[in-house]
This record gives structure tokens, sequence and C-alpha cells, in this order.
């Protein structure tokens, strides 16, 4: 190094230095405006447009998106080229030669896309939801792109959100297991430095899922007891699993934009969470503070935000054009800027970027949707698909003749769902291919439903129909809110048409949110409901529907019967008037109380029965673990990939607790006739909660242990905890 000088020039250079000493040593040799520079992110740069601001390090980071509403609006797709021109203008052209950090939105897959989140969540498997994020890291990263915002972790109990397409559902256990899962792959288990990982993004923090009225971007109200114990809680996780940045949310808390949150970003998620990472602001977030009524103008609001704990102003530019003034006239203090510039040089460099800025154009050939790839997203829709209800028609026998119908039948690019940038029509697998290739020796007649006279026809020629109707992805996602869960108009009247003339009718219902499907209760011999399952979404439906592969799809969320029901979910609070526990008689004088489908429900090819649950002690006393068990049997003749869910309930507490808390889960296979024992470790840190001071407590008293199919179901005893131990273990 001493031989060519960059040891003395560019002391951070040397990368035999602790990664924290070269970022302090860079952060020493910039000037005021590159450190803001590392703090601004632009979307989109182009290398000769933009050559003056890159020479000048005027930003450090940037996101590849197609605009404010990425997720539904498909780009030109990245591009490794442009990306490497990109970063040698920024490393080759300005004084320090800092590498960018180039980002984009890989939600659910790069090039091989995979189900929506929500589909993944239904395997109730972290490992594939891991291995979907190492794929998608691999592919992105051989584009370039090390930074994701993803995984999201908001609990979604309003289905009306369209974004609860990109949530794990209505459970803070499951998207806690599942986003640190995500998070894992991304990250590739922490090996940050390699080529083919990337950084993974915690958002939104916190409190998005609660939109009001399902309404995107609207104002959040929330206890603190709820919000550490539900919301908070896949966050600690994230941070807990070495999550490398944080995404503060648009919304307002209680009035106060999370973009200038200072007790959630800066007492909370520093001190308390001790999260050491960036902090990015979502979308033009630090701009908005104005339209939320607490800042005139873009100077204040860039002191709001970084005061609050924001580091990275994604495109608003506020930090751009005042941090400076800002520091230099003493409103903002220096230190707040050396901080949040730190973070992300410290970024930079655990990420490897100085020691290998660019990507090697022949990656992406190499490794977009490879055949293994693919084999994994025919994994992961199969395993998306929920069977919801079977009269017996499942899984199918190869019919003579079979007709394939609805909106659905024929749809590509539909079944890729919302939020893939990168993903192709072309590559898609439709459903109606699927089932040509496996009914290769039956007559399969194809068509969309456009002409519901014809498919009527079709349909009574038929030994077996199989109509796929759903939602179109437009509807989900950002800024795709609805007031009505119901199937989009007609499809239901379609549905009810060829149920008259069908001899066996199989509805499939393909969403990217949970719906409410009352009206097609009693509609064909089975309802199957798919979260938009992806690149394979067509093997993996046909693969469980022919029973290739077991069915074993679980609801992430609960379906209500109708969408007046909702806010739904299974772990609601007791009310002083329990409900009479047939539900019939509730509160609704129009309806049931309880949902048309529990959270957790999902059928396989044979019923399963429970028996226990049995516990290793009765009692439950200081530091000590009891096991649970419950044994399960398939009673059928098919194999089953059974979900054995653990649920508690605690009776007796200083603030009243859930009805149901899902706190763990077991995937099971068995063959027919098969039976096994199925045991559970709980201790205090199963049974604890959060109280509103943030402090984890388990009372003494007297829990309800549930080992259950889904969330209104299963086998119970009683467990008493001894008394309450200072800590939670
Ligand atoms: C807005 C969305 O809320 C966020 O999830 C996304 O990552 C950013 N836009 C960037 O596209």
């Amino acid at each position: 190094m001493s031989e060519t000088g960059v040891a003395d020039e560019r002391p951070w250079a040397d990368p035999a230095l602790p990664k924290e000493e070269r970022a302090a040593l860079l952060l020493d040799a910039m000037t005021p405006e590159e450190k803001v520079g590392q703090l601004h992110q632009v979307a989109n740069p182009d290398p000769h447009r933009d050559a003056a601001a890159l020479a000048a390090a005027e930003f450090g980071t940037c996101i590849v998106a197609s605009g404010e509403h990425a997720g539904n609006v498909r780009d030109a797709g990245t591009q490794a080229a442009a990306v490497n021109a990109l970063q040698r203008a920024a490393v080759e052209t300005s004084r320090l030669g800092v590498p960018l950090l180039v980002a984009r939105d890989v939600i659910h897959g790069h090039r091989t896309v995979f189900p929506v989140p929500l589909g993944q969540a239904a395997g109730f498997d972290a490992q594939i939801v891991r291995d979907c994020a190492r794929v998608a890291a691999r592919e992105a990263t051989a584009d370039g792109i090390r930074w994701t915002f993803a995984p999201m972790l908001d609990v979604a109990q309003d289905p009306r959100w369209g974004r609860v397409a990109e949530s794990w559902g209505e459970d803070a256990w499951l998207a806690s297991h599942l986003g640190s899962a995500a998070v894992a792959g991304f990250q590739d288990g922490g090996r940050l430095a390699g080529p083919e990982a990337m950084a993974a993004c915690a958002k939104h923090y916190v409190g998005y899922g609660l939109a009001q009225g399902g309404r995107d971007y609207a104002e959040v109200d929330v206890g603190p007891v709820t919000l550490h114990n539900r919301h908070l809680r896949p966050f600690r996780a994230a941070v807990d699993a070495g999550v490398a940045t944080v995404m503060s949310a648009f919304h307002t808390l209680d009035g106060t934009p999370m973009t200038a949150h200072v007790p959630l970003l800066r007492d909370h998620l520093r001190g308390e969470l001790g999260f050491t990472g960036p902090v990015v602001s979502d979308w033009d977030a630090v701009g908005e503070l104005r339209q939320h009524g607490l800042a005139t103008g873009t100077r204040d609001a860039a002191a709001l935000a970084l005061r609050a704990g924001v580091d990275i102003d994604m495109v608003s530019g506020a930090y751009h054009e005042h941090l400076t003034g800002l520091v230099r006239s003493g409103t903002v203090p220096a230190a707040l800027v050396d901080e949040a510039a730190y973070r992300v040089l410290l970024l930079k460099l655990r990420l490897g970027l100085f020691e290998d800025p660019y990507t090697d154009p022949g990656r992406p050939a190499a490794v977009h949707l490879t055949a293994d790839h693919r084999a994994l997203a025919r994994r992961a829709a199969a395993g998306a698909v929920v069977l919801l209800r079977n009269d017996g028609v499942l899984p199918l026998t190869e019919p003579r003749r079979l007709h394939v119908t609805g909106a659905l039948a024929t749809a590509s690019a539909e079944l890729l769902g919302t939020w893939t940038l990168d993903g192709r029509a072309e590559d898609v697998v439709t459903i109606a291919d699927a089932f040509r290739e496996r009914y290769a020796g039956a007559v399969v007649t194809v068509d969309d439903g456009r002409f519901p006279d014809e498919s009527l026809v079709r349909a009574r020629e038929a030994d077996v129909v199989v109509a796929c109707v759903g939602e179109h992805p437009v509807r989900s996602g950002e800024a795709n809110s609805v007031t009505s869960l119901e199937p989009p108009p007609g499809q239901v009247e379609q549905l009810t048409a060829l149920a008259r003339v069908s001899r066996r009718l199989v509805v499939v219902v393909l969403t990217g949110r949970p719906l409410a499907l009352e009206r097609l209760a009693d509609v064909g011999e089975a309802l199957v409901l798919v979260f938009h399952p992806g690149v394979e979404g067509g093997h993996g439906v046909v693969d469980v529907l022919t029973g290739d592969v077991p069915p074993s799809g679980r609801l992430p969320a609960s379906l209500p019967w109708t969408t007046g029901q909702v806010p739904l979910h299974h772990d609601q609070r007791p009310t002083g008037r329990p409900l009479d526990p047939d539900g019939t008689v509730g509160r609704y004088r129009d309806h049931r109380d309880t949902p048309q489908y529990p959270f957790g429900h999902g059928l396989g090819y044979s019923p399963v029965s429970y028996e226990g649950v049995l516990l290793s002690a009765a009692e439950l006393g200081p530091g000590e673990t009891v096991r649970a068990s419950a044994r399960v049997t398939n009673t059928g003749s098919r194999p089953v990939l059974e979900t054995v869910q653990l649920y508690v309930r605690a009776h007796l507490a200083a603030i009243s607790r859930p009805v149901s808390e899902l706190v763990g889960v077991r995937r099971v296979p068995l063959a027919p006739g098969e039976s096994a024992e199925v045991v559970f470790e709980v201790d205090r840190r199963t049974l604890s909660y959060r109280d509103a001071a943030g402090r984890e407590r388990c009372e003494a008293g007297p829990f309800t242990v549930r080992i259950a199919p889904h969330a209104g179901g299963g086998v119970t005893t009683r467990l008493r905890v001894t008394d309450e131990a200072p800590g939670p273990t």
C-alpha cells in the first residue's frame, strides 16, 4: 500500500483496518457537503445527465424505481451495465471515490418472482422464506443492487389496506418469525460483504398496518401496549436478526409523523433496541412533513427529520438543500450529520463496496431465472395454495375432459402480483399451461371467461371445471385500498352459473388480500385460495390440485364473512361479555362475530386428528421450561404436511391479554395412518408480554395452552405460572 501511496492518501482504503476505524477516517476526510451527500438519496440517476453531481459526491445512495408508486408500475428492469456506469462515475470522478449504495424494491423476488409475501406467509415456513430472499438477493446483486427495501414487517389486520399483500399477515409472531428469516436470506446470514448479499430494510417503522379505514397513508392511533406487543415486535425481531437498515413510515402516529418521531426513532429504536444501522425515510416523506402540518418548508422538515433520527432522505432533496446551512447556522448540531454519515459509510464498508464496487456483467445471465430458482418458485407457489373447502373433488383424478376458465386461467403478469419490477410476463407459467402439460393425454379446453355463455357450453361438456377468478394486482399494493372485500364485480354470478352446469367445479380464487367469500360458501365442490403465486404460479397451483404436492398452505389472516366485520383477527382481547361459544348469538344484528375461515386454517387431502395436550409439568417456575405435546394422526389415505400451531392465553394479568396468541409452529409430514407426537417448549419468554412501560412481564396465574390446526380449534390444557419473576425468564 505504501508503495502506491494509497494508504497515506486514503487510509480508510486499507482493508486490514477495522471497518469502524475506516468509516471514522473517511468521515474525517469529508467536507460538510460530502457528509450531507451520503444522506441524500436520489431516484434513477444517470451517469451522463448527473455527471457533475456524481463528481461532487452530491448523493451517496440512489433508488432505481419507476416512481413513487413503484410497486404498481413496472419499469424497464435493472441492468448491470447501467449500474456499473453509475458506480464508475462515483468512484472515479469524485474526490474521495466513495462508492454509491444502489437500492431497489426487491420485495418477493427479482427476475424469479416468488409468491407475494402474504402468499409466502401462507407456507408458515421460515426456511422457504429465507431461501426465496436468498435467491432474490443472488439475482438482484448480479444487477448491482446491494440494498432492498424489504422485508415489510407491518402487522396487517385490515385487509382493505392494499399493502396487506406485502405483509406476513395479521399475526405478530408470524411476522417476526418470517421477517427475520427474510432478513437472514437477503443478508446471507450476516455475510454482508459477499457479492451475493444485500442489505435488508425493516419497514415501515411502525404501525403503518393500522392505517385508519384501511386507507393507505392514513393516520394511526394505537396505545403503547398494542404497539409494543403487536407492531413493534417484528421490528425487535429484525433488529435481533441483524437487519442492516430500517425505514420510517409515512403516517402520523397519534399526531406525530413517523418521519419526525423522536420517542420511537431515537429513544426506542436506537436507545432501547440498540439499532446501529441507517434509518431511511420513505419516499419523499421528509418533504411531506409540510403536508402533515409540521413544517412550513423543506428547511424545517430537514431539521425535524434529522433530529428524530432519520439518516437518509429518500428523494425529497430537503437534506441536500438545507442540512449544510442548518449546521452552519447552529440549528442542527454537526454531530447529528456526522453520526448519520458514519452509519452510511459503515454500511458501505460492511457491504464490501470499497473493495469491489462493480458487478460482473456476465453474472445476470448466469444467475437469473435458473432452473433451480424456478424449482424453488414452484415449491413456494404450491405452499401458497390454501385449500379452504373440499367436498371430495380434490385431488383431481386425471379427467377425460377438463375445462379451465376464468379471468386468471390464462393470466401471466397478473400471477406475479404487486411489486415485481423485474419480473416478466413471458416467464410466467399460467394455470392453463400447467394443466395442459400435466394432463397431456386429456382434452383440456381453456378460456378466460370473457364470453361466459361460451364458457358454460364448455363447462357442461367437461368432467371437471376449474374456474380461476380473483383480484388483479392493480388493486393490491401501495395506495390501493378497497372498501369491499367481495370478489370483483361479476365473478360470483359467473361462478354460480358455472356451478349450475358443471359436473364438478373447483373454484380457485387468486388474490393479493384476504377476501370475504361468503357468497362462494356453497358454490362448487371445492374452494381454493391462492395469494398471487409468482412466476411458477401455474405449476404450483396445478401441483396441489392434482395431489402431486399435498396442500399445506394456511391462512396468514382470518377471512371475514363480509367486509363490515373488519378488522377481525384471532388475537383480539376478550370483552367483559364473552360471546356465546357456538357463535350464533353475537353483537352484529345482521351477521356473526366470527370469521368464515379462521387464521391458520387450511385443509389437507386427509383429515388429521389431535390428542392431548400433555404437559411435562403442570406448573412453570422461574427459569423452567415445560414441554407441551399433542399426538397428531393422519386418519386418511393420502400424505399430509400438517402445520401444527401452538397458541396460549393468559387468564390473569395486569392488562387484558388476547384470547389467542400464536407462539409456535411445527410442520409435520404424516404418511397415511401415521401419527407423531409434536412437542413445543414453553418458558416464561413464550408467555411474556410488554407492559405500557415496555417492561417484559409474565405474571403468576393460569394459562391455556392450545395445540391446534388453526386459531379456531385444537386441544387444550391449563398451565400455571407459579410466581412473577423479575425478568422474562
Ligand atoms: C414507498 C413505499 O412505501 C416503500 O415501501 C418503498 O420502499 C418506497 N416507496 C420506495 O419505492
